[in-house]
């Protein structure tokens, strides 16, 4: 009857505007006949009033069209209900009634890949955040908890798995039609953004777990038809995590049944739909072929990610989307504890240091910059980002440190006992936290209101035999406002001369200023931010005699390899190798070359060359060319006088066993670490040595290896290489997508023929997500040189780009322009080059989504 014309206009919405919704929906029964153009989706709702009030029920509507509407079974006329700028208003007055909205909706239509659409072939849905309201109108927001029973009606024969949350309850076949009726029933009252449904042909991975308390839970994993062999590792993971959230939390899950779905498009990673995961494949999918084992470790963390969501999100939800840090800080922390148990707890640290370092310090920078708890929103999608998540586990892991192992389990077991079944905040959480300790979290819980990053500059003094190192904290350009935070540094003391340890400990900085005091009659230096303490920036200036020992001594691995980062930043900043710094950072790094007896996982990521964002991080105005020089300077000075004995060691290395377990992953990185030094030295041997690597290798991890460090040889032997690649793993996405990333990280300006061979492939489809990541988002994100190319090149390129996907797929458009925000850190020519696409994209029609973005970064 009514088409909306959908002009949702770039509005605001801030958190202090917070009101509990006019009407509850306590059933919602759906019934959907599928169909590629136009499915039809019957809402049948109990809805009631919350609350005294004479508002008209306003509901979230983006569908194609609204058919019908009746309420307790009378239909309404067109004049009883508006529907416009996505707003679905009824207005007919009730206390509680039976509301009955018949809808039309395409899926195949649908590129933006929210609500329902079709995944090659096989209808899927995203709900979070407002995806809902494109399946059906509805009070598309968290705090409307309700009970789903949904039928789905579709062709059996095409699409044999029917799928919905929760409990399969009744399934019949219309022998008229021929058409077949699934129906769900979830009886755990959940929002919205968790309801998902599946129809499809899929191959069927089943096994069960048994519950600590005893009950039988079916597990099932639904992959593409012909992936079954591609599954093991995911149900593995998933069976772990089970078995960790019982032990470490006592959490047990729930319903009968456990169902993942893998399909190939998809925006994001995975998502914790209640009982039916929906995942990218690429997060689902391994085996020794064709997985790397970065892709092993993606698989278990998202699997483990999404299932502790079925506590940290579902059980216990967010009032709004402002809390989402509530449910996605706390589910990444529970998954880096997770990972840190199954695997090498060192190396997750250092890859959260990573993350934190190169993306959030510079979100935090930028013009997107929001506290972990925003307080503006444009579009909601624009929130799911490092700071909500990966800051926000920090804040999180600093409550751990400072309450205690059983301190923090205590905490949490009373948020469930307080919250369970309700949908809360930052604040409901930190109570629980506060509560449970007897202590006061009220200045901690600044870190959910103040944006940016702090930096501490720190200051050594000793006098007679009292040491003392003063902290005093800051956010840069924010001096006025900025409220002292809680600041949890933990540290050891040693011997400047020995490495010896005088003492270790921790200190909690809580004001602007303050001191640790230690009483000692030695010479020492102190390692400070053991295990990454605290997310901040340390601004320190140390004798480079004190950084070689704290590299060669520091008790703490990760402080050890983060001496080394600020080593190379030093470097970078003086923008020459062979200066005093370079000098030092040569030496240290010939010596982890020759020890050969350090630990394998750490002397590898001590050997791997900082990313260009990581050295980026340094300076207050970037300066591209130095950080490119030093990336390859430093390497070749090393390996020049090393590479006898790289090559010796590879050579003495031999094969190592294809199992995913830390020892065999610690040996392929550290030989991956090798390669790429070598490739830094030139001549045809090193080319042969790679290609008999690749032509040797015996997993996908190897050739991975091999290919990366020959980008460093010219792009002869990346072609050749990549080619041979493809003919051996045709038609296979995943294997694709690597071969999109290593081409579009090339050196050269030949990267962008290479890239447009590639994207001229039958696999390169360009409405699938994960190519134009892999492709373009890899040029963007790992080619520095060509991207930030004085001729301004690669910036047009991503113009171009962003055009066109924003026109699709709005969520991806965003993402890709993230590199162009942080534009006024870098030199003027950069700026205005930078600026200017910024500008031009301002003028023509954008979503919401890069709306947002390019507007706050011209503001
Ligand atoms: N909740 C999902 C997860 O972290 C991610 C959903 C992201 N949604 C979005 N529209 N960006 O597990
Ligand atoms: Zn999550």
């Amino acid at each position: 009857m009514t088409d909306s014309v959908s002009t949702t206009a770039n509005q605001a919405k801030y958190r202090a505007d917070y009101t509990p919704p006019a009407f509850l929906i306590p059933t919602t029964n759906l019934e959907v006949k599928l169909d590629p153009e136009q499915t039809q989706v019957k809402a049948s709702l109990v809805v009631e009033k919350n609350g005294v009030h004479n508002n008209s029920l306003e509901l979230d509507a983006e569908v194609e069209k609204v058919v019908q509407i009746e309420i307790d079974g009378e239909g309404l006329s067109p004049d009883e209900f508006v529907y416009e700028n996505g707003k679905l208003t009824i207005n007919r007055a009730f206390e509680k009634a039976q509301v009955v909205i018949v809808s039309e909706i395409n899926p195949k239509a649908n590129t933006a890949l929210e609500g329902l659409y079709l995944s090659a072939g096989a209808y899927c849905t995203q709900c979070e955040a407002e995806g809902f309201r494109r399946i059906s109108p509805f009070l598309d927001r968290p705090d409307v908890l309700s009970i789903y029973t949904v039928t789905i009606i579709a062709d059996e024969e095409q699409y044999p798995h029917i799928l919905a949350n929760g409990n399969l309850i009744a399934k019949q076949k219309d022998h008229k039609t021929g058409l077949t009726s699934v129906t769900w029933n979830d009886p755990f009252p959940k929002p919205s953004y968790l309801f998902a449904m599946v129809a499809g042909n899929f191959d069927l991975l089943k096994d069960t777990y048994t519950t600590i308390s005893g009950r039988e839970v079916s597990l099932e994993i639904y992959v593409d038809k012909g992936n079954l062999h591609l599954s093991d590792h995911a149900m593995e993971s998933l069976k772990k995590s089970m078995q960790w959230d019982e032990a470490k939390y006592g959490l047990e899950y729930d319903l009968d049944t456990y169902m993942i779905v893998a399909v190939d498009f998809f925006n994001m990673g995975a998502m914790e739909n209640k009982g039916l995961n929906i995942f990218n494949s690429k997060y689902v999918l391994a085996d020794e072929k064709t997985a790397t084992d970065t892709d092993y470790h993606g698989v278990e963390s998202v699997i483990a990610h999404e299932y502790f969501h079925n506590w940290t999100g579902n059980r216990v939800t967010c009032r709004d989307w402002f809390q989402l840090s509530l449910k996605e800080g706390l589910t990444v922390f529970r998954d880096q504890q997770f990972s840190a148990d199954m695997g090498n707890p060192v190396l997750e640290r250092i890859s959260h240091a990573r993350v934190m370092r190169t993306m959030q310090f510079a979100e935090d920078a930028g013009p997107m910059s929001h506290p972990i708890r925003p307080d503006k929103v444009i579009e909601m999608n624009n929130f799911y980002t490092v700071t909500v998540y990966d800051k926000g586990a920090e804040v999180i892991r600093m409550m751990h440190s400072l309450l205690g192992e059983s301190g923090f389990r205590k905490g949490m077991d009373l948020y469930f006992k307080r919250h369970d079944g309700q949908a809360v905040t930052c604040d409901d959480f930190v109570s629980a936290m506060a509560d449970a300790n007897n202590k006061d979290l009220s200045k901690f819980s600044r870190w959910y209101s103040q944006s940016g990053t702090p930096e501490l500059t720190i200051q050594e003094t000793k006098t007679g035999s009292v040491y003392t190192v003063e902290f005093s904290q800051r956010i840069y350009g924010r001096d006025d406002a900025y409220k002292a935070l809680t600041i949890p540094v933990k540290y050891e003391v040693l011997n400047k001369h020995t490495g010896q340890q005088v003492e270790r400990g921790v200190f909690v900085l809580e004001e602007h200023k303050g001191k640790l005091e230690i009483k000692t009659d030695q010479d020492v230096v102190t390692v400070l931010f053991e295990d990454f303490s605290s997310p901040v920036k340390v601004k320190r200036s140390l004798p480079l005699s004190d950084i070689k020992l704290i590299i060669n001594n520091a008790s703490d691995a990760f402080c050890r390899w983060d001496m080394l980062q600020t080593l190379w930043q030093m470097v970078a900043k003086e923008g020459k190798a062979d200066g005093e710094a370079g000098r030092t950072l040569v030496n240290c790094l010939i010596d982890i070359v020759l020890k050969q007896e350090l630990d394998p996982a750490i002397r590898a990521e001590l050997l791997t060359i900082p990313s260009f964002q990581s050295l980026a991080e340094a300076f207050d105005e970037i300066n591209v060319d130095a950080i490119l020089k030093t990336r390859t300077l430093i390497p070749s000075l090393v390996t020049e006088q090393t590479q006898q004995a790289i090559r010796n060691e590879l050579a003495e290395m031999g094969p190592v066993n294809n199992d995913y377990n830390k020892e065999n992953v610690a040996q392929r990185s550290l030989k991956a670490s090798l390669l790429n030094l070598l490739s830094f030295s030139d001549g045809e041997e090193v080319k042969s040595i790679l290609r008999s690597v690749y032509d040797n290798a015996p997993n996908m991890t190897e050739r991975v290896s091999a290919l990366n460090a020959s980008l460093n040889l010219g792009d002869a032997l990346v072609q050749d290489l990549l080619n041979q690649m493809h003919k051996s793993f045709s038609q296979q996405p995943l294997v694709f997508d690597k071969i999109c990333q290593i081409a579009a990280s090339y050196n050269g300006d030949e990267v962008y023929q290479m890239m447009e061979y590639w994207a001229s492939q039958e696999e390169f489809d360009p409405s699938n997500p994960n190519r134009i990541r892999s492709l373009y988002g890899a040029f963007v994100m790992r080619n520095p040189a060509q991207f930030h190319a004085l001729s301004g090149k690669g910036y047009l390129f991503l113009e171009r780009l962003l055009t066109d996907v924003d026109a699709k797929n709005p969520q991806l458009a965003a993402r890709l322009i993230d590199p162009l925000l942080s534009y006024q850190r870098y030199d003027e020519q950069r700026v205005a080059l930078m600026k200017g696409v910024l500008l031009r994209l301002s003028s023509t029609e954008l979503s919401k989504d890069l709306y947002e973005k390019v507007h706050s970064a011209l503001a």
